[in-house]
């Protein structure tokens, strides 16, 4: 049967903001070094970056990057990676059991953020290391001049502060697999502590505290409501994190359980703001997402994730990425955008080769996996009034495999709706996108949309991601296996739009 869809221009959810289509950095296998980082490559500039990737990233289009991670920020000392390169110390990592040249540092960082015209997130380690060191980097990084630490970055180079306005209090701090984990009591006031010094230093920074490092964790719930206790008046987001998968390899469940991040996020609004009323305070924690991927051929897998003898930027987690992946990863796009009035910052995990949407070879070209399509298309069509849409689809029911905290279970899915689908109004470009997924895997899905309020509307792109082969991957011998094709069913009459999208497929139809 049809599938009707109604929307009006009036009834907006809310406005992405821009960094909503970020994305992430970490010091993990060759996501920097050999990543975006290869000096000696031939398309590398003289401060190492390499202008293929940063191409590519240009293309990708995220808006900001976090940095430096990720489990690895747990045990980093941000002073390793700053001043004189041969001076910098090699150290271990414990996150990912490597050796870390801190060749690469904040400085660089921040440099190569400019050249992609990508704001920066910086994460402070709270594992190791906790509010002095996290105060100290503020002053580092954004102290104009005249004490001593702002003036040894001015030695180091860098006259002007960096300015660095988002920052990440801690990663994952609930994780028995981080260094330092703490109870969410001992987080909660660490993290108060180092954010009240953070913003007496500059108090134009915006604060995430740690979210739950997932929705499967024993802790759930009561770590953000804890946490929030603590630092409701020091911060503006809580931060989340989802890694879906694919372990039983059932593509329905696979494609349903996106749907388990829409649970998640209000969930954590509703923790959120149950906070607030407890204060009787009109403040909104939002939310940042800032880690979000299809991840798990490489997660459970240790060899996979971790190489004997702490080697220099292993090849690790380094994800393939096929086409009902990015199914999925757009059905992702899709909860955030339909999230936009609460959801306020989001990092697609990772950028580079580490659970990527873009691969390097040594010596060789850059490339993009099939989940770098739809993140382009989010990021690029993205922006604007995420609209209010009546969605009526058939439904199908799933059982989803979880199994990557302390409960090792099963979500049931009642009702998981064929079509996922988010509408987006950008009133300055005079368009209306909308992103549509069939998650049924044989039937095409006709579509009937009615968009009240916009007159007559004249479709001005029309693409398509599908393939017969759900397994179908891009590899470096054939990186344009799985590409967009334009979308031939699309037939627009006044304010009305039918489509028919084929089965198991991602859609971006762009209207004018
Ligand atoms: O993105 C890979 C890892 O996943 C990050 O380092 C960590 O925060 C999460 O567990």
């Amino acid at each position: 049967r049809n599938v009707t869809v109604r929307l009006h221009r009036d009834f907006a959810i809310g406005a992405t903001d821009p960094r909503l289509f970020g994305a992430f950095l970490e010091h993990l296998g060759r996501c920097i070094y050999g990543g975006i980082f290869e000096p000696g490559h031939r398309t590398a500039d003289a401060r190492g970056f390499r202008q293929d990737v940063l191409e590519l990233v240009r293309e990708l289009a995220p808006t900001i990057m976090r940095y430096p991670g990720g489990n690895f920020v747990s045990g980093y000392n941000w002073e390793d990676g700053v001043g004189p390169v041969a001076e910098r110390p090699r150290r271990l990592d414990l996150a990912w059991m490597s050796t870390e040249t801190n060749e690469f540092g904040t400085n660089e960082f921040i440099d190569w953020c400019r050249a992609a015209n990508i704001e920066p997130m910086l994460a402070v380690n709270l594992g190791t290391r906790g509010g002095d060191a996290a105060r100290n980097m503020v002053e580092y990084c954004n102290h104009p001049a005249g004490t001593a630490l702002s003036d040894l970055r001015r030695k180091h180079g860098w006259d002007k502060p960096h300015g660095v306005k988002f920052w990440c209090l801690g990663n994952e701090m609930d994780g028995p697999w981080q260094m330092e984990a703490k109870t969410a009591h001992e987080y909660g006031r660490i993290a108060h502590e180092a954010a009240k010094m953070m913003k007496w230093i500059d108090p134009s920074i915006e604060l995430a505290a740690c979210g739950s490092s997932g929705r499967r964790m024993a802790t759930f719930g009561a770590w953000e409501d804890t946490v929030l206790q603590h630092t409701f008046d020091h911060v503006e987001y809580i931060s989340l994190h989802t890694y879906l998968n694919n372990y039983d390899g059932g593509t329905p469940a696979f494609l349903a359980s996106v749907d388990l991040m829409d649970n998640f996020i209000d969930e954590v609004v509703a923790i959120a703001d149950a906070v607030a009323a407890r204060r009787r305070s009109q403040k909104r924690i939002m939310l940042s997402f800032d880690e979000w991927n299809v991840w798990y051929r490489t997660r459970r897998n240790r060899a996979a994730r971790v190489k004997e003898g702490w080697p220099v930027a292993p090849p690790i987690l380094e994800e393939p990425y096929n086409m009902e992946d990015a199914l999925a990863f757009g059905g992702m796009c899709i909860s955030l955008l339909n999230h936009a009035d609460r959801v306020k910052a989001a990092c697609l995990a990772q950028l580079v080769n580490v659970i990527a949407p873009i691969m390097t070879e040594t010596d060789g070209p850059a490339w993009r996996q099939t989940i770098f399509h739809p993140f382009a298309h989010f990021s690029r069509m993205g922006r604007g009034r995420v609209l209010r849409a009546e969605i009526d689809s058939p439904t199908y029911s799933a059982r989803y495999n979880d199994p990557q905290g302390p409960i090792n279970d099963y979500y049931e899915i009642p009702a998981a709706p064929y079509l996922k689908l988010a509408a987006v109004h950008d009133d300055r470009a005079g368009t209306l996108t909308l992103f549509a997924l069939n998650r049924s895997l044989d039937e095409a899905l006709p579509l009937s949309l009615e968009a009240g309020g916009f007159g007559t509307l004249a479709v001005k792109q029309a693409l398509q991601l599908a393939d017969a082969d759900l397994k179908a991957m891009n590899t470096k011998d054939d990186p344009d296996r799985i590409a967009p094709k334009s979308l031939a069913t699309v037939r627009v009459q006044g304010g009305k739009l039918e489509a028919t999208l084929s089965p198991a497929s991602w859609n971006v139809i762009q209207l004018s």
